[in-house]
């Protein structure tokens, strides 16, 4: 159990649920009941593993449903939700898949990219561990070809023993680094293998080329190369050796089935469309749902790797639902989604917000491409509500595609800016009311036109 949680740091490491919703408050402005879901059943990954006893079995992870309009920040949270955990993590989209038998990805394929995330994991923190070692050991090797130990003689020995530790100054000082060496490098022949794709293999839970690899001898080749451009390759080589594949593998199959997340976007596009559908793509819909149940219900998927059950993954879904209701999925992948939380339609003062409050915020962008040329670019606050409410009543009278439409707008606010922005140098440009109602009024006042540009 405590190799698990060893992955992540020590014991109950990683951030509390109050301050994974800090970090997604950096980002994400409101939607405070789907940061607090998503944080907490985060925060239950690692609690699960220090559960003492029998009763550790007992629990499973309880999957969410994430509803809400488009472009409100759903995806997002899932975003930055992966960046700030130590769980292996991977974000697909629902419509990406297909009913088994037909052209296209099947479901299994996320389970087998996250034990690939996961095995990465673990051999990125085994790499760490003896990152200092293989150091050493690199260092060595070099100063092995750099002065080869010769055996006999004592004396002799003696002095080769004191130039060595000169040269061992010298190299750790960095003084050496265009000197060439020789070196062994171990190349494993990789067959090109393109008859059958590696999609298809792994569904067999085969790597073509590591089979056949595994088959051919590696080929030792010397290589007359700076110090420089040596060390990385005597580093990975040291690596290689060093750290125990088969733990890793070992280790990386129970972090995903233990710590794994699958972030399930789009789940809503393979929800029937609320009339009964009959042929046509309903019937691929209705079958990815149904390969998608068991995988939620937990079963065994056989990876490169070796088996997972994917009973203890949490999944997380996502979906806008404006041409279907969660009910419209099939009553059984409804079962497994118990958790329900909704996001709200953004108002012209969320926008406001968005505008200026995250740290990737669009109104930052700009200011940091423009001091690029020089420019110091400043938006005033009327010029913010300006841009706030025009994007709010567009979606009103178009198609409300959320936070989406700050982009386009601000796009082209910036446009003349943007153009002309090497010939105003030195310049410090304030973006008001007046300037943005002059750059977007006209369209927008157009229907048809801000259909189109905005
Ligand atoms: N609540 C929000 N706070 C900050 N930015 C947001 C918010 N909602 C959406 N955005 C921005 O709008 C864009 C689309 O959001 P996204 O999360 O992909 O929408 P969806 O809910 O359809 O998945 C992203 O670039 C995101 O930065
Ligand atoms: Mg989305």
């Amino acid at each position: 159990m405590s190799i698990l949680v060893e992955v992540s740091g020590d014991k109950l490491s990683g951030l509390t649920p109050p301050q994974i919703v800090a970090e997604l408050d950096k980002y994400i402005v409101g939607q405070k009941e789907a940061k607090r879901s998503v944080a907490i059943a985060l925060r239950n990954r690692m609690r699960r593993q220090l559960v003492e006893g029998d009763i550790r079995e007992e629990i499973k992870p309880k999957n969410i449903l994430m509803i809400g309009p488009t472009g409100v920040g759903k995806t997002e949270i899932s975003r930055r939700l992966a960046r700030l955990t130590t769980c292996p993590f991977v974000k697909v989209e629902a419509t990406k898949f297909t009913e088994v038998g037909y052209v296209g990805r099947d479901v299994e394929s996320m389970v087998r990219d996250l034990v690939n995330m996961a095995i990465d994991m673990v051999r990125e923190g085994e790499i760490l561990r003896v990152e200092e070692a293989a150091e050493e050991i690199v260092t060595e090797e070099i100063l092995d070809t750099l002065l080869p130990i010769s055996e006999s003689d004592p004396e002799r020995e003696e002095s080769a023993k004191k130039t060595r530790e000169k040269l061992r100054e010298k190299l750790l000082a960095g003084d050496l680094e265009e000197r060439y060496i020789e070196i062994t490098v171990e190349e494993q022949v990789i067959p090109q293998v393109e008859v059958f794709s590696q999609d298809g293999m792994d569904q067999m839970g085969i790597d073509m080329g590591d089979m056949l690899s595994g088959l051919l001898p590696p080929s030792r080749k010397k290589r007359r190369l700076r110090i420089r451009d040596a060390r990385p390759i005597l580093f990975e080589q040291v690596v290689d050796n060093l750290v125990n594949m088969e733990d890793v593998r070992q280790r990386g199959l129970r972090l995903a089935e233990e710590m794994g997340i699958i972030f399930l976007d789009e789940i809503d596009k393979v929800a029937a469309g609320g009339r009964e559908e009959t042929g046509g793509p309903g019937v691929s819909r209705q079958g990815v749902q149904r390969d998608l149940l068991p995988l939620l219900e937990g079963t065994s998927v056989r990876t490169r790797y070796g088996t997972v059950t994917t009973e203890n993954v949490l999944f997380i879904a996502a979906g806008a639902f404006n041409m279907s209701k969660p009910s419209d999925l099939i009553p059984e992948l409804q079962g497994r989604l118990p958790i329900r939380v909704e996001l709200h339609s953004l108002t012209a003062a969320d926008f406001e917000r968005i505008l200026c409050e995250p740290k990737d915020a669009l109104t930052k962008q700009y200011q940091a491409l423009l001091t690029v040329e020089g420019i110091g670019l400043k938006f005033d606050e009327e010029a913010i509500d300006e841009i706030a409410h025009i994007a709010y009543e567009l979606n009103q009278t178009t198609e409300n595609i959320g936070a989406r439409r700050l982009a386009t707008v601000m796009a082209k606010l910036m446009e003349e800016i943007s153009f002309k922005a090497d010939s105003r140098k030195g310049e410090k440009i304030v973006i008001d009311r007046d300037y943005v109602t002059e750059r977007l009024a006209g369209i927008v006042e157009d229907p048809n036109l801000s259909r189109y540009i905005l």
